[in-house]
């Protein structure tokens, strides 16, 4: 599969909301992305493209000195195929091109599959919020990848 990761654009949103509501029980609306990607200049998003098909998709939010991860998801039936670790690759070089390289993310404590992948790339477990998802009250699992775990 060749797969290219690049800026997402307004023509890509159609595409993005499609795999946003397959992955999540509370997914960002339309509007949201809109805005993260012509208003948010503290904001940078990706798109996974494979043989012109949007299949993924990850975005991220500068503060100060580190960044956020906001968003990851890919199209179910191309999960499990290296997609996702590419994005995360991507949200790393381009934090680490503005110098930032304390990067932090929330994870719900039932999603392995995430969690599994922020491990792999390098994330470990710093602390729990219990019962932050209002819809389900699971606890929100936060996550760090500091200077000197790189
Ligand atoms: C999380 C998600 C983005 C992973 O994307 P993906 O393309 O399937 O992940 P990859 O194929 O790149 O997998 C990379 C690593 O993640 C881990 N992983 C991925 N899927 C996994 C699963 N179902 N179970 C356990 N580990 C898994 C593995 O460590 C894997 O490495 P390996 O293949 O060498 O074992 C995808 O499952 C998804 O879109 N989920 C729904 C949205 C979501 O939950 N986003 C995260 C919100 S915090």
């Amino acid at each position: 599969m060749e797969l290219e990761i690049r800026r997402m654009t307004i023509e890509d949103l159609d595409s993005v909301i499609d795999i946003e509501e397959e992955s999540f029980s509370v997914p960002w609306s339309r509007d949201s992305y809109e805005s993260e990607i012509s208003r948010n200049i503290l904001s940078a998003y990706f798109v996974a493209e494979a043989d012109g098909r949007i299949i993924g998709y990850c975005g991220m939010w500068f503060i100060l000195d580190e960044a956020h991860i906001t968003n990851i998801a890919v199209q179910k039936s191309f999960r499990g195929k290296g997609v996702g670790k590419r994005l995360v690759e991507c949200l790393l070089e381009e934090a680490s091109k503005k110098g930032i390289v304390n990067l932090t993310l929330e994870v719900r404590d039932g999603n392995i599959a995430a969690r599994k992948l922020y491990e792999k790339m390098g994330f470990v477990v710093e602390g729990i919020r219990p019962g932050y998802y209002p819809d389900n009250h699971e606890d929100a699992i936060i996550m760090w990848k500091r200077e000197e775990e790189q």
